[in-house]
């Protein structure tokens, strides 16, 4: 592998523009942002649990003993210790001198894509402790679903979250988004079993169906999964209200209803099922739910709340080795941040013993796991600056579509590439940033104030519009469009010359979202100067000084607009299906104002965003909750919206196509001509930007009692 510094040193110079030969087909770059996403480094880390089998003496853990498990480089989590005496699959990976210390099936996001992976821990000497063993360990590391490069991942390019993997025996048990839902606004999400010594993959989840967070029973005969059932996704970002199935980890069949309100299931036996469901007093809670297994029917006996309300607890996990303990990961009044405890029930009232806070006080710490005999709890949080590896200002993502274009993630919003793709302008609030495509140079602050989003004008060079005002505000908030032009900077005299500053709206409404036009005379932009967001075009340089003709009007909201390169076409989000009802589909029209359509729509509630023409002026490329959510959000970091996927669309509507795939908030796209080759571009971070992303807001206690004062005290 090669160092952080060979990575920091290549890989600008790695990057080279080329236009595809061909161009009748949609190609270049589209780039997108995923909120909060360059930030989270997350690593595995496990701590030793005291053994103790006097009942009397509640467990401990020992806090110095602390170790990262995962590669301190990738993005990896959702860690599942598995039994290697029961598969015989793993324990034939062993080299036949060595002995195993440990084994970990996690998640891994690499080179733009996740995948499942299994690390096994060789002792490489006679340790004296499991201490010594794990610090004396030789890594043994296994990438399992897919096998990048093998020739099944070659033959179906479809690419795929994968997410919450154990292991049964020699079977494999995960999520994957691989087979999209036949139904718009659902999700993908599914359970798949992979046979290891075969690779035979079946999938366990009925078709139209979406399964969140699978749990395999001690014997591995039944799985328990979170589902929506048949009647789908209402929509749903904090909890989401999934039922509790369960079904035959054979072939998925026996699929049973046993608790109509429950999410991240696990087994303590073949009886007995912990869950999370958020109780009516509005507190996350752990339930236990016991249930009766037949040969051939399942049945629920009686579900009794183990945690009080006053905190949340959440995201359950247990282990045969350790019965009577449950590892939950809380929020509490007295942190700031999410840590995982056990819940220690076996002298009949529960011990909580604190397993992350002693260790990392100011760290979010998520959905702990424990190993099979019981002696370690795992969890994965952010790793921080450790191991000197950068972060990435510019992401190469793994594309189901490599020959049309290449995508990239970018650490910031609203990102849009010069008419000439050298240069790329971004938002990183408050402010606004250019920084050269290949990464050189590094990102120049051009404008200081809260501005959103970004737009290149075509004639012009180097003149950016922007918005400037509050983000999400409301129609008559003062927000104007601006336009800045950067220093020529081939021009010698220019020196340290600073951009220039223009204010083009005059109207004191809400002015956002321009967009140039082809020929660089205009702009089109959403106002709220008549008390509802309507789309308007002015002149490019001077402004509504020199008049303004209103595009869109109607009581509802028209924003987001994009000018197609070949000039026809305007396209926009709008809500005049239902207008206020928080629903945005895509609609197009003439810039003449004739030919207004709706080109996509996410179904009844849905939302698509953010449209921004392809550079043939073919099709579209836009935010949307198309394919739902994929994961159950508590176990995420906070997303204002985890259903948002980039897909792209024909202009006509038809031949959707989804681009991203995982469980965080990805947003506004762009589409530039230019192809980038896939590479990463590194960024430095300053020392405490590493960490920097918020747990899910509505979790936090203080936050919610202080609202509570403010609006009892006046
Ligand atoms: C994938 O990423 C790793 C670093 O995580 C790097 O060493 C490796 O070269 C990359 N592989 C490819 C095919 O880009
Ligand atoms: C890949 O995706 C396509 C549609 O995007 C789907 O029809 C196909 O079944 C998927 N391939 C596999 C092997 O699941
Ligand atoms: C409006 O613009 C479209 C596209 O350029 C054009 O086809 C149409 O004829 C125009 N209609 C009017 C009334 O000018």
């Amino acid at each position: 592998m090669m160092s952080p510094r060979h990575f920091l040193l290549f890989l600008p110079f790695l990057l080279a523009f080329s236009i595809l030969p061909d161009s009748t087909c949609a190609a270049g770059t589209i780039i997108f942002t995923t909120l909060g996403r360059s930030r989270y480094n997350f690593d595995i880390f496990s701590l030793p649990i005291a053994s103790s089998s006097s009942r009397r003496r509640p467990i401990a853990v020992d806090r110095h003993g602390e170790h990262r498990l995962t590669d301190g480089v990738s993005v990896n989590f959702n860690g599942y210790f598995p039994s290697l005496a029961s598969s015989s699959f793993l324990s034939s990976l062993l080299p036949s001198s060595s002995s195993s210390v440990d084994s970990l099936l996690y998640v891994s996001e690499r080179n733009g894509s996740s995948a499942i992976y299994l690390d096994l821990f060789l002792a490489s000497s006679s340790p004296s402790t499991r201490r010594d063993a794990l610090e004396l360990q030789t890594r043994l590391q296994f990438p399992l679903v897919p096998a990048p490069d093998d020739a099944a991942a070659e033959s179906d390019p479809n690419v795929s979250m994968k997410d919450r993997p154990s292991l049964s025996g020699d079977l494999l048990v995960y999520v994957s988004t691989h087979q999209p839902n036949p139904s718009p606004r659902q999700s993908w999400a599914a359970v798949y079993s992979t046979h290891l010594p075969t690779g035979r993959t079946r999938r366990l989840t009925p078709s139209g169906i979406a399964d969140f967070s699978p749990a395999v029973s001690p014997s591995g005969a039944w799985t328990a999964v979170a589902s929506y059932g048949a009647a789908g996704w209402p929509g749903d970002v904090e909890e989401l209200r999934t039922a509790i199935y369960v079904f035959r980890t054979e072939d998925g069949s026996g699929r049973t209803l046993v608790v109509d309100h429950g999410g991240w299931p696990c087994w303590a036996d073949e009886s007995t099922l912990y869950f999370h469901r958020r109780g009516s007093d509005g507190w996350w809670s752990i339930y236990r739910a016991t249930i009766s297994v037949g040969t051939t029917t399942v049945s629920l006996e009686s579900v009794v709340r183990i945690t009080p309300a006053g905190f949340h607890a959440f995201t359950p996990a247990t282990s045969a080795g350790a019965p009577g303990i449950i590892a939950v990961a809380t929020r509490r009044q007295t942190s700031n941040y999410r840590h995982i405890e056990l819940i220690d029930m076996r002298s009949g009232t529960n011990a909580y013993v604190e397993v992350t806070r002693p260790v990392t006080p100011y760290s979010h710490n998520y959905n702990p796991f424990i190993s099979p005999e019981g002696s370690q709890v795992g969890y994965h949080r952010c790793r921080g600056s450790g191991n000197g590896n950068p972060s990435l200002l510019l992401e190469n993502i793994k594309s189901s579509y490599p020959e049309a274009f290449s995508l990239l993630r970018v650490d910031g919003s609203f990102p849009s590439f010069s008419p000439d793709g050298e240069r790329i302008a971004y938002v990183k609030l408050p402010g606004l940033f250019v920084v050269n495509s290949d990464g050189s140079g590094g990102p120049r602050e051009v404008f200081s104030g809260i501005a959103f989003p970004t737009a290149w004008d075509w004639k012009r060079k180097g003149t950016i519009y922007t918005s400037y005002g509050p983000d999400f505000a409301t129609e008559g908030t003062q927000v104007d469009i601006i336009s800045i032009t950067l220093p020529d900077e081939d021009d010698d005299d220019a020196g340290n010359a600073q951009p220039s500053i223009k204010k083009l709206t005059t109207g004191g409404a809400n002015n956002a979202f321009p967009s140039p036009s082809p020929d660089g005379k205009w702009v089109v932009f959403r106002s709220g100067r008549s008390g509802h967001k309507n789309l308007y075009i002015m002149d490019a340089v001077e402004g509504e000084s020199a008049g303004i003709h209103r595009l869109t009007e109607g009581p509802w909201s028209d924003t987001m607009c994009n000018w197609s390169p070949d000039g026809e076409w305007i396209a926009f989000a709008s809500d005049r299906d239902n207008p206020g009802g928080g629903s945005f589909a895509i609609y197009m029209v003439h810039p003449n104002g004739t030919g207004l359509r709706r080109v996509v729509h996410s179904g009844s509630g849905g939302r698509t965003n953010h449209p921004w023409f392809s550079p043939d002026s073919k099709s579209l490329v836009f935010t949307s909750d198309y394919g739902a959510v994929s994961a159950e959000p508590i176990s995420n970091p906070h997303h204002y919206q985890p259903y948002g996927e980039i897909f792209t669309v024909g202009i006509d509507g038809s031949d959707i196509r989804r681009l991203t795939h995982n469980s965080f908030e990805d947003g506004t796209p762009t589409w530039t001509p230019y192809f980038l080759e896939p590479a990463d571009v590194a960024e430095s971070l300053q020392g405490s930007a590493w960490c920097e992303f918020d747990d899910c807001h509505w979790l936090n206690i203080q936050a919610q009692l202080d609202e509570a004062a403010r609006g009892t005290s006046c």
